[in-house]
C-alpha cells in the first residue's frame, strides 16, 4: 500500500503519512471578493500559500505532491484573469528553487504546446534539471484537464496500434497509466479541496481512483499548515480497502 513512515516526529503529525496528496487550490477568488479586491489579488495570495504548503510538505517529509494550477476549463476566464495567473505561473517557476530548495523534482502535467515557447522551454529546462532528484517530486497541473489526459493516451495507443506496434489486448491498466503525465509517480492517496466545493473539477480523475478525499470550507489562500495536519490526521484514520475486505 502508498504509506511510508513520517520523516520528522512533529508532534502533531500522525505515524501514517500519505505518499502522495494533490491539492485543488480553490477558492482564490472568493478570498479576494471578501476583502473587495480584485480577482486577481487572491491569485497572488494563493501563489504564496502554494509556496508555503509546498515547502511544509517537504519539510515533513511527503514524497509527491501535485498542484491543480489552472484547468483546461478555465481559461473559459476573462483575459485578464487569465493573463494574471499565467504571469504569476511564471515567477513562480523561475523562482522555484528558492522556495522548495535544490533536491525537489518538477514535472508539469498538462499540454504545455499553448504556452509561449520561452515559458514552454522554462518548463522543459525545469523538469530535465530536476529530474534526477529525489527527496520530494512536485506535480504542477496547469493547462490540465483528466478527460483530455485521458483523450492524449488513447491517441498515443491507437496511434502504435495502427502502426502495428500494439494489439488492443495488449493493452492493461498499468500499460495506460505507464503514458499518463504522472507515470513516475503513485497514484494519489488523499485529495485536498478547500472552499467549500465538492467536486473533483476534472483533476487527476485516473490517478485518484481510490483516493481519499478531504473537503474542507477553508479558502485556498487561508488554507494553513495546522489546515493540512488536520487533513493528515483524518487521513490516518480512515480504513482503506481497495475493494477488498
Ligand atoms: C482557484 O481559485 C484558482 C483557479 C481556478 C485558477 P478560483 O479563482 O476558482 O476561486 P473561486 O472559486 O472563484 O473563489
Ligand atoms: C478547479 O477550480 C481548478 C483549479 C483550482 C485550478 P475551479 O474553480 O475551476 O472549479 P469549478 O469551476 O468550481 O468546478
Ligand atoms: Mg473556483
Amino acid at each position: 500500500m502508498a504509506l511510508f513512515k513520517k520523516k520528522k516526529t512533529d508532534s502533531g503529525l500522525p505515524e501514517i503519512l500519505p505518499e502522495h496528496i494533490a491539492f485543488i487550490m480553490d477558492g482564490n477568488g472568493r478570498w479576494a471578493k471578501k476583502r473587495g479586491l480584485p480577482r486577481k489579488f487572491g491569485h497572488r495570495e494563493g501563489a504564496k500559500n502554494f509556496r508555503r504548503i509546498a515547502r511544509h510538505c517537504k519539510d515533513i517529509g511527503i514524497k509527491n505532491i501535485t498542484f491543480y494550477a489552472f484547468s483546461t476549463e478555465n481559461w473559459k476566464r476573462p483575459k485578464d484573469e487569465v493573463d494574471a495567473i499565467i504571469e504569476l505561473f511564471r515567477e513562480y517557476i523561475v523562482d522555484v528553487r528558492n522556495y522548495i530548495g535544490e533536491e525537489v523534482r518538477v514535472l508539469f502535467l498538462g499540454d504545455k504546446s499553448i504556452f509561449d515557447a520561452d515559458l514552454q522551454k522554462k518548463m522543459i529546462d525545469l523538469e530535465e534539471d530536476t529530474k534526477d532528484n529525489h527527496e520530494m517530486t512536485m506535480l504542477l497541473a496547469i493547462n490540465y484537464g483528466g478527460r483530455d489526459e485521458v483523450v492524449h493516451v488513447s491517441k498515443i495507443l491507437a496511434q502504435k496500434a495502427a502502426d502495428g506496434e500494439l494489439k488492443p489486448e495488449d493493452i492493461t491498466e498499468d500499460m495506460f497509466g505507464s503514458y499518463l503525465y504522472t507515470k513516475d509517480v503513485p497514484d494519489v492517496d488523499l485529495m485536498i479541496r478547500p472552499s467549500g466545493e465538492l467536486r473533483l473539477s476534472n483533476f487527476l480523475i485516473w490517478q485518484s481512483a481510490y483516493a481519499e478525499f478531504y473537503f474542507t470550507d477553508v479558502l485556498w489562500p487561508d488554507f494553513s499548515p495546522e489546515e493540512l495536519e488536520k487533513a493528515l490526521v483524518n487521513f490516518a484514520g480512515r480504513s482503506r480497502r481497495f475493494g477488498g475486505v
